[in-house]
Parts: C-alpha cells; sequence; structure tokens
C-alpha cells in the first residue's frame, strides 16, 4: 500500500523561538491517523527542528538544495550538509522557487539526480498556472515538467521519490482545488508514470496535493483514491489545524 504523507512546507516562517514553539505544539498533538509527518522549516532551523523531534515521529525536511556537491555556491546549501545533520529528504521544484528563483525543469532534474545519489528522499512539487488550467493545458504542463526532471531516472529511483501536485493558482490562495479537480489530475500523474514505467512503479508512487488544504477540506480531498497526502503551506503553521489535516486520513 502506498504511504499516506501530511509534510508541512513553513517557508520563509519562524525563527529560532517560533519553530521551538511550533514544535512543542506539534508534540503535545495526537496523531490517530496513519500518515507520515513531515516539517519543513527553514535551513536555519533545520538543526534546532531535528534535535527536537527525536524520538517522535516527525520528519524535519529541507525546502531546498543546490545541485552540486560542494564549491563556490554562495548562499547555497548542499545535500552533504543536509546529511550531515540527519535530514533525509528535501522538497524540489516548489512553484515559488521556480517563479521567484528561476528554477527550471533542467536545473530540477540535477538536483533530483544530487538528492538520490546522496540517498535522500525527495518530494518533488509541479503544477500549472491558472492561464494553462484556464486554456485546457493543466495536464499538457505538469506532464512535461515531471518529464523534463525525473524521465531520465530508472524505475527504482522512484522509490525515494514522493510526488506534489500543487497547482500555482491555489497556493496560499484559498482557492482550492476540487477533490474532483485533484484526483483526476493525480490519475492523469500515475497514468503517465505507468506509461513510462509500470503500473507496478505508478502504484506506489505517493502523489500528494498541495494548495490551500485546510482542516475543512482535507477528508474531502484525501477520500480521494489516488490522493495519498498533502503538502501544506498556511495551515503547518498552526500545530492544531495542522494535526486536525494529519488526522484527516
Ligand atoms: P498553502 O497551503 O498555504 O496554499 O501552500 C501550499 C504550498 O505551497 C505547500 O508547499
Amino acid at each position: 500500500m502506498r504511504k499516506h504523507i501530511v509534510a508541512g512546507n513553513w517557508k520563509m516562517n519562524n525563527g529560532l523561538i517560533q519553530t521551538k514553539t511550533l514544535i512543542s505544539e506539534l508534540k503535545q498533538q495526537k496523531k490517530t491517523s496513519d500518515a507520515e509527518v513531515m516539517i519543513a522549516p527553514a535551513f536555519t532551523n533545520l538543526w534546532p527542528a531535528f534535535e527536537a523531534t527525536r524520538q517522535y515521529p516527525i520528519e524535519v525536511v529541507a525546502q531546498n538544495m543546490h545541485f552540486a556537491d560542494a564549491g563556490a555556491y554562495t548562499g547555497e546549501i548542499s545535500a552533504g550538509m543536509l546529511k550531515s545533520i540527519g535530514i533525509q529528504t528535501v522538497i524540489l521544484g516548489h512553484s515559488e522557487r521556480r517563479a521567484y528563483f528561476n528554477e527550471t525543469d533542467n536545473d530540477l532534474a540535477k538536483k533530483v539526480d544530487t538528492a538520490l545519489a546522496n540517498e535522500m528522499r525527495v518530494i518533488f512539487c509541479f503544477g500549472e498556472e491558472l492561464d494553462d488550467r484556464k486554456a485546457g493545458n493543466h495536464e499538457k504542463v505538469v506532464e512535461s515538467q515531471i518529464k523534463n526532471a525525473l524521465f531520465h531516472l530508472e524505475a527504482s529511483a522512484f522509490k525515494s521519490i514522493v510526488l506534489a501536485y500543487e497547482p500555482v493558482w491555489a497556493i496560499g490562495t484559498g482557492e482550492t482545488a476540487t477533490p474532483e479537480q485533484a484526483q483526476d489530475m493525480h490519475a492523469f500523474i500515475r497514468k503517465t508514470l505507468a506509461d513510462k514505467y509500470s503500473s507496478e512503479t505508478a502504484n506506489s508512487v505517493s502523489i500528494l496535493y498541495g494548495g490551500s488544504v485546510k482542516p475543512n477540506n482535507a477528508k474531502e480531498i484525501f477520500s480521494k483514491p489516488d490522493v495519498d497526502g498533502g503538502l501544506i503551506g498556511g495551515a503547518s503553521l498552526k500545530a492544531d489545524d495542522f494535526f486536525a489535516i494529519v488526522n484527516a486520513f
């Protein structure tokens, strides 16, 4: 069975004190679902978050990393650096990285390779913009994002990959894809994987939905057969809301 995963992407929020406070609140929550729980604080708070969650079923993951192993890349963080503090999973390709930091499919293919070479797990994000959706190009856009960054990989690499479909128009807007829109796209993604690899590979990959998932809509979205979890922005910054979503499974 595919893993259920609920991951909180904190984005550029929370300093050290807030990070410690939110984590202590998360630790008081009761998990009643089978979902794996992840949080992605900013780089500066990864180590304190990692230490604070030892012994708890909360995995601390990174929001990004560079594709080079080391070198003259001022301001960047490598896979090796993340691994050196115990981080095993990295989010790559978030639409904010693509839009504001010009990350291309080609950059992302390199980052994915580096993460896998370092035996890290990748949460690979993609999703169409509103204009693509309005023009009916959403499947084409998503297919090309996946193909360009991932289809050079062997099928076995997908053991270490989680996909996250995040329609850009639903991120931080309060406007969610309907559960049907999410299901349709997730089924399309799975078919795209099955056509390239095999239905066995396609059926083994967890596909998360992201974009204004809240306690009041999580249950319905997660009830769809091809939705295996969520990547949560705003609602992951409040312990009660985040665990209401975790427990929506
Ligand atoms: P929101 O849940 O705030 O819409 O953000 C989604 C997201 O971008 C998670 O990566």
